[in-house]
């Protein structure tokens, strides 16, 4: 909630329908004070789209009604369904790096 005073924007829940909380999508503030996508929707419901369309409707209020110039985001490599929705909403792939051992890739609207 501090963060939608502070920054407005923050963390948007998910819902599959009106009474199954299915997950969450939104922003942290990053070091450059650019808006960080991130998402997590429940084992339960994977494969139906879910964070594919909340990522996609938190971007765009980002870039279209908050006027961000940019979203940035960053992901472990691994993590290919992760990876495939940055990419399904358009973002692309700026680096890749090794933290703390860990493949990280980055991307950004
Ligand atoms: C990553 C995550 C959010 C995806 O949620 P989801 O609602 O299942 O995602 P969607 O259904 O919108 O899309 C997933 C896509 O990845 C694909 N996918 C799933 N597993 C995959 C794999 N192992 N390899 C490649 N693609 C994969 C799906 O086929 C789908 O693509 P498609 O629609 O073109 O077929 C979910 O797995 C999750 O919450 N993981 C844990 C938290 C996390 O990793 N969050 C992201 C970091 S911020």
């Amino acid at each position: 909630m501090s963060n939608f005073e502070q920054h407005s924007y923050g963390l948007w829940l998910v819902f599959a329908d009106v009474s199954y909380l299915a997950g969450f999508a939104g922003f942290l503030p990053s070091e450059s004070a650019v808006p960080s996508l991130i998402y997590g929707i429940h084992p339960d419901v994977w494969g139906n789209g879910y964070a594919t369309e909340a990522a996609g409707a938190v971007l765009r209020y980002a870039l279209e009604q908050l006027a961000f110039p940019k979203v940035i985001a960053d992901v472990d490599e691994p993590n290919a369904a992760s990876v495939k929705v940055l990419e399904k909403i358009d973002m692309k792939q700026t680096r890749r790096s090794v933290v703390k051992g860990r493949p990280l890739l980055y991307f950004e609207s």
